[in-house]
């Protein structure tokens, strides 16, 4: 988590910085910090709170002149979120400064070492104590900059991206990574370096990302140089061309980034099986299918691992994938996965999903089924993030950046690359006959506008968002392909209106949980028409019975649950297989409502953050 930028050129850093600093700001919001260094020094100016704060802080306090500087939005790990643990943070001596990305395990001992030495602390952080630690290798055996940050590096145990500036070097920036994301962009004679591109686009389409265990010295008028942390064996940087553009993270018009993103599924669903699935010739093709067919026609077992939103995703998979490949599968948290001795056979293939490809605990859970022998398969939204580099193949969901901290496009496209991959064994498998191939072919590719349908529903899940809002417990319930949905449509709730709510299998529901029902609980029903629609009505009558409040989604032209609920939202009809590319839309949109209603922070609900690169 949290978000870094830094600027090395001719521009001014500041506006750069902040702005790039609230393109990040779904990484961490809860402090922030800048670095300005012009000849009279490095000014810096941190606060607890969001950039916004930080900006007007700066603006009334600061004049921040200056062509280079740093800034950091904040996830606390180490130390609450207030101005002193706020990054940057400058050694002892007030030559050094560091923004961090990550976290340093072992940084007690380094601390305790540090202070035997003489070294004063302020902070509560991890970050203050390796800029220390730079500064007293830079110290002790008389070394430049990059060096000294080499030489610190190989010392520490944990996860990093950083950029470190020395007064005494002012034409110069070093950065370093492992484990957290860092890309450098190219510009003339001036760099950028972000968390992610986004920070740039506007100056330049080129950048290299760093691998991890990779630094870079970035200096003004001088060629990038890449080497390895561990050794000083020197990498030829990889210049990639951007294919962002400024409108996709932009709110274009909407409140928020999640309404937006909730409204761009038709187009990124498209965009996601584009050139992939040509319905009306009955094909269905993706590289990294393609490239490892017989792998997956061979397998035993599929393992698929993955966090939240996206193991949810996994988990509608799982249906799909048995009911199509009959092939087992199973679904595991990643960071359950890692820490047990999960059994891998030979032949086994684990598929990773995530929309960010940088979630420590997927991370984890990927390199040790390498290390037991899988084969490992990614879907990813970030190009060129770390589990699309660590996977051994994979295939990317066209979802764009995804700025809401709650995930909604990323969850219905990876479900579609998952449908396609399902869609693609089962024929060439032959587990589902070619009418039916046909079928789920044809109907996929009208996912799209059936999408557009469900949007409809904006104007009733504003209506029932009224009635719900002030509910400080909420059930979802769905059977099938549907419980994913309902664990989802909570989580969503949850997370952006902090209301508690629960996702339970319909049929469940007696087993506990309908001793909270009375007339004070909402439950949201999934009841489309295919599936288990008969079991799901008779789990309806039993809410009904006792009193609970009923929002049901349900198929366009429903008449039965219709009497039965208080409240319907209508999605059109489908493939049950299909069902939850529908049925979760008109809940993303109840959740979104719901959080405008309670005035919450919609795009950077509290305590969370986009990316979680730290377990
Ligand atoms: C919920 C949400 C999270 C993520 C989870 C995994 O709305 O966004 O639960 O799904 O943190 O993130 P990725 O998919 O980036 O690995």
């Amino acid at each position: 988590m949290c978000g870094i930028v830094g600027y090395i050129g001719h521009r001014e850093a500041y506006p750069i910085i902040i702005k790039g600093l609230q393109r990040l700001e779904y990484r961490g919001y809860d402090s922030a910090g800048v670095m300005v260094y012009n000849e009279d020094g490095m000014l810096v100016c941190k606060t607890k709170g969001k950039v916004a704060d930080l900006a007007s802080k700066c603006e009334s306090e600061l004049n921040l002149v200056g062509n280079l500087g740093m800034g950091h939005t904040r996830w606390a790990t180490h130390g609450v979120p207030n101005d002193v643990n706020s990054h940057p943070h400058v050694s002892n001596s007030g030559n050094l400064s560091i923004i961090h990305n990550g976290i340093i395990e072992n940084y007690e001992p380094l601390k305790i070492e540090l202070i035997k030495r003489g070294y004063t602390f302020t902070s509560d952080t991890d970050t203050e104590v390796l800029i220390n630690l730079i500064e007293d290798v830079q110290k002790t055996d008389n070394l430049k900059l990059g060096k000294a940050v080499q030489v610190a590096l190989n010392q520490v145990v944990g996860a990093y991206a950083i950029v470190v500036f020395d007064v005494r070097k002012p034409n110069e920036l070093v950065v370093a990574r492992l484990g957290s994301p860092l890309a450098i962009g190219i510009g003339e004679n001036e760099y950028f370096i972000a968390s992610d591109a986004t920070p740039f686009i506007e100056y330049t389409s080129n950048a290299i990302y760093l691998e991890d265990e990779e630094m870079a010295i970035v200096r003004l008028h001088k060629p990038l140089k890449i080497r390895k942390i561990k050794d000083d064996t020197y990498v030829d940087p990889y210049i990639q061309e951007l294919q962002l553009n400024l409108e996709q993270i932009e709110k274009s018009g909407y409140d928020h980034f999640m309404l937006k993103e909730i409204y761009e599924q038709p187009s990124v669903i498209k965009d996601t099986y584009r050139g992939r699935l040509l319905a009306d010739q009955g094909i269905i093709r993706m590289a990294g299918i393609e490239d490892n067919l017989e792998k997956f026609l061979q397998a035993p077992r599929i393992i698929i691992i993955a966090c939240g939103t996206s193991w949810h995703a996994g988990l509608v998979a799982e249906y799909i994938f048995e009911e199509f490949v009959r092939i087992p599968v199973e679904v595991e948290y990643a960071s359950e996965f890692r820490y047990r001795n999960p059994v891998i056979n030979k032949g086994d293939i684990v598929i990773a999903i995530s929309q960010s490809g940088e979630t420590a605990d997927t991370l984890a859970a990927i390199k040790l089924a390498k290390q037991k022998g899988a084969f490992v398969f990614g879907v990813c939204n970030v190009v060129g993030s770390s589990i699309s580099r660590e996977t051994d193949a994979g295939a990317y969901t066209h979802a764009g950046p995804e700025i809401g901290v709650a995930s909604t496009k990323a969850f219905t496209t990876q479900i579609t690359v998952l449908t396609m991959i399902a869609l693609r064994l089962a024929q060439a498998k032959g587990t589902l006959s070619k009418s039916e191939l046909q079928l789920y072919l044809q109907e996929l590719s009208n996912i799209p506008t059936k999408v557009e349908e469900c949007l409809e529903t904006n104007e009733q899940a504003k209506i029932i968002a009224a009635a719900m809002k002030d509910a400080p417990n909420c059930l979802y319930l769905g059977r099938g392909y549907n419980f994913p949905v309902a664990l989802e449509g909570a989580l969503k709730l949850k997370e952006i209106s902090y209301i508690h709510a629960e996702g339970y299998p319909a049929a469940e529901m007696k087993h506990g949980p309908i001793a909270l029902i009375d007339e004070h609980m909402p439950v949201v029903v999934i009841a489309p028409k295919q599936g288990h629609y008969d079991k799901v009505v008779s789990n309806i009558q039993e809410i009904k019975a006792r009193k609970g409040q009923i929002i049901a989604v349900v198929t366009k032209g429903d008449t039965q649950v219709r009497e039965l609920a208080d409240y319907v939202l209508e999605v059109p009809d489908t493939a049950d297989a299909l069902s939850p590319l529908l049925t979760t839309i008109p809940l993303q949109l109840l959740s979104y409502h719901i959080a405008v209603m309670r005035e919450c922070n919609v795009d950077q609900p509290r305590n969370l953050a986009k990316s979680v690169t730290v377990e």
